[in-house]
Order: structure tokens, then sequence, then C-alpha cells
């Protein structure tokens, strides 16, 4: 029996180092890119697609994420009496979804925290999205990895091509290309180095998964970095069930690395319609004659 894609779930516990010590006391996912946290873009982007279950896995810290997509009953009183309606139902609309959150004790991993999803996944089909991962509003990343899977009806990744000398940051596959852009995958390694590395298309955090995924996930050792990484799972899985890939050629920011947030930041703000046109001509008139006078 087919089974549609209506649940996400979202990790979140991750300790994001890269971004202390603005992470210390409060979640990464929580960083803004221009006016709304990184985490409701990655909820947005599900809602897209018409999933209406959300599952986080949080971990220490992260109770901002709770509080951001939960009633906010003297914030909407607020914005009633001074006639902010356009504000209100903005604030309003976030906390009428379904929000499942489960604490992952300690951060053991990627694998491990999606093995936490379990009870609330279920027998389902799901998606993954990480948060830190921001896929451009106006690339539809998601929709074509759920049109595979419906094809398929097996496991489908989200990839990209990266530089050689990036491979040691991604889970890097191995694949056959069987569809323009849609890859079988034959192998993965996580963080492999340039030296041997399988190719250069890495996996990027976007996931459709089937429940399979759970006993391979429980039977997963520590990987690299002590952790239980879903890469090694994924490649177990490989054994038993075909594995996709979709080769996404749109943009992408690495929000969760410094460089890769301000990436982001510049671009949504010149798309965005109350800062956009300001921002511009700050650009153009006082910080690109400035860098250009430094050359
Ligand atoms: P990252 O590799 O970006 O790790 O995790 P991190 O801890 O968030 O950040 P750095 O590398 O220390 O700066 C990828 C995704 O997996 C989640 C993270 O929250 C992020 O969305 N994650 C990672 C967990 O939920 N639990 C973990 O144990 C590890």
């Amino acid at each position: 029996m087919t089974k549609t894609v209506k649940k996400a779930v979202f990790p979140a516990a991750g300790l994001g180092t890269r971004f202390l010590p603005a992470t210390k006391a409060s979640p990464k996912e929580m960083l803004p890119i221009v006016d709304k946290p990184l985490i409701q873009y990655a909820v947005e982007e599900a809602e897209r697609y018409n999933i209406k279950e959300f599952i986080m896995i949080t971990g220490k810290s992260k109770r901002a994420i709770e509080d951001h997509f939960d009633y906010a009953w003297e914030l909407e009183e607020n914005l009633k009496s001074k006639g902010k309606a356009a504000m209100l139902e903005e604030i309003r609309r976030l906390s009428q979804h379904q929000f499942a959150y489960i604490r992952q004790g300690a951060p053991l991993g990627l694998g491990h925290a999606i093995l936490c999803a379990k009870p609330f996944v279920k027998d389902e089909p799901f998606a993954v999205i990480l948060s830190d991962d921001i896929i451009d509003p106006e690339d539809d990343l998601l929709g074509k990895m759920l049109h595979i899977y419906d094809k398929y009806q097996a496991t489908v990744l989200a990839l990209e091509r990266v530089p050689k000398e990036e491979v040691n940051r991604y889970g890097i596959i191995a694949g056959e290309e069987v569809k323009k852009n849609v890859f079988k995958i034959t192998d993965m390694v996580e963080k492999p180095k340039a030296s041997s590395a399988p190719s250069d298309i890495a996996i990027i955090g976007r996931y459709i998964l089937t429940p399979d995924i759970f006993s391979v996930l429980e039977k997963t050792p520590p990987g690299k970095g002590g952790e239980i990484q879903l890469t090694d799972a994924l490649k177990g899985l490989l054994h038993n069930k075909p594995v996709y890939g979709y080769l996404f050629n749109g943009k992408r920011y690495d929000a969760g690395d410094k460089f890769g947030y301000l990436k982001a930041t510049v671009e949504f703000a010149l798309k965005n319609e109350t800062v956009k046109d300001e921002f511009r001509e700050y650009l153009l008139s006082a910080v690109i004659p400035r860098l250009n006078k430094e050359l």
C-alpha cells in the first residue's frame, strides 16, 4: 500500500559549537535570518508540501523553540489592541499546527536524534529537515524528493555537488544516475578525506525516510566523532532496500556556519519587502564603494 508523507522531523538538539558563544544558552535553530528564526523557515518549507505534523528533537536550552511555536496570549492581545492584524495573523498561524517535542538526552549524533522520533513516526514515511541548511523558498527541492518517493516508495536523499576540499564535511555517495538528477545510491561514506571520497556528491539536509531506518539505527554503533551517524545507518539500509538521491542545483545556505549564515542574511534581506530597498541602497552607496577603495 502506498503511503504519503505527512510528518516531518526537525533535529534541533546539536550543540551548535560553530556558533558559540551565540548558542551557549539559546538554540542555533532560533538564530534569525532577517526576521524569522531558522526553524521557522524549515517548518514553512514542510507546510508548503502539505506536511501537517511536526516532530522537533530538542536538547539542552531548547525551550525557546517550544515557546516560538506556542500560543502567545499576551502578545496576541497586545497586537490586537494596537490593530496590527497582519502580524497577529502571522503569529497565530504558527501556533495552529500539531507539534510534538522529544528531548534527545545527550547529543549522540544525527542518527540518534532521528531514532528518538520513532514513537511519533510509527510506521509511516517521513521527511527530515535540518533547519541549518536553508533552501531558497523559490526552489522546489522537497517537492522533487516527494515525487521520487511517490514513484519508488523508497528512501530519498537530497544531494549536491561540493568542491573537493569540502567533501570531508559531508556524507559522500557513490551511485548511478538512473534519470536526469536522480541517483540510485550504491555506497556512502561519512566525512571522507578528499583522496578516498567516492565522488564529489554530498548528502545535504533533506531526507525522505521510510520507517525501516529505525531498526538499522538501533543497531548502528557510534562512528565518526563518536556519534551515531545517519549516513552509517543509510549505508546499512542499502543491503536490503534501495536508496535514491536527487541532485539539487538550486540555492542552499549552510546557516550552521558563520559564512553561510551571513550569505543567507544578505540574500534574504535583498528579497525582504520591508527592508530590501534600503538595504540595497546601503550596500551600493556605503559598503561596495568602501570595499572597492580597499582593493
Ligand atoms: P551539526 O552537524 O550541524 O551539529 O548537526 P551541531 O551540533 O548542530 O553544530 P556544530 O557542528 O557543533 O556547530 C546537524 C543537525 O543535526 C542536529 C543539529 O541540531 C543539526 O540540525 N543534531 C546533531 C541533533 O539533533 N542531535 C545531535 O546529537 C547532533
